[in-house]
């Protein structure tokens, strides 16, 4: 699957996107190790903090179908500047797979990729816990 796929996977998602309080639309498609891909779309409540991110809710539906192995994300949003993951985003991605590989896209189609590991300095991880 190229970039463009999996970020035409996201905007799809992105329009069921439910968000009157922000009007801020994001579309998320996550890819696994075997091909398999995800999407999700913010979920916005009138109590603001029981908004679910388009991010989490892919991740959400991947480990529900057993899926963990994550290789790839797209992220996109009808914004000027790149849609960049929260700092939650980030901590819940990072616990699957750190070395992600992320593109990140704004409402003109272009994207920007990172890895994950270098969007964050001394995360906290599993490993921390030993
Ligand atoms: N949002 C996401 O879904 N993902 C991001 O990467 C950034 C922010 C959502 C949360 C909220 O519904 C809206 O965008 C505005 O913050």
């Amino acid at each position: 699957m190229t970039d463009r796929n999996l970020l035409e996977r996201a905007a799809a998602a992105m329009s069921n996107s439910y968000s009157p309080y922000s009007r801020f639309p994001v579309g998320a498609a996550i890819e696994c190790s075997d091909g398999s891909v995800f999407t999700g779309c913010n979920v916005e409540n009138c109590a603001l903090g029981c908004t679910m991110c388009a991010e989490r809710v892919a991740v959400g539906n991947a480990v529900s179908a057993g899926h963990t192995d994550f290789v790839r994300l797209a992220i996109t949003a009808e914004s000027s500047n790149y849609c960049f993951p929260c700092g939650t985003c980030r901590q819940v991605l990072m616990e699957f797979a750190p070395d992600l590989e992320l593109l990140c896209a704004r409402g003109d189609g272009r994207y920007v990729s990172y890895n994950l590991r270098n969007m964050m300095s001394s995360p906290f991880t599993k490993e921390h816990m030993e």
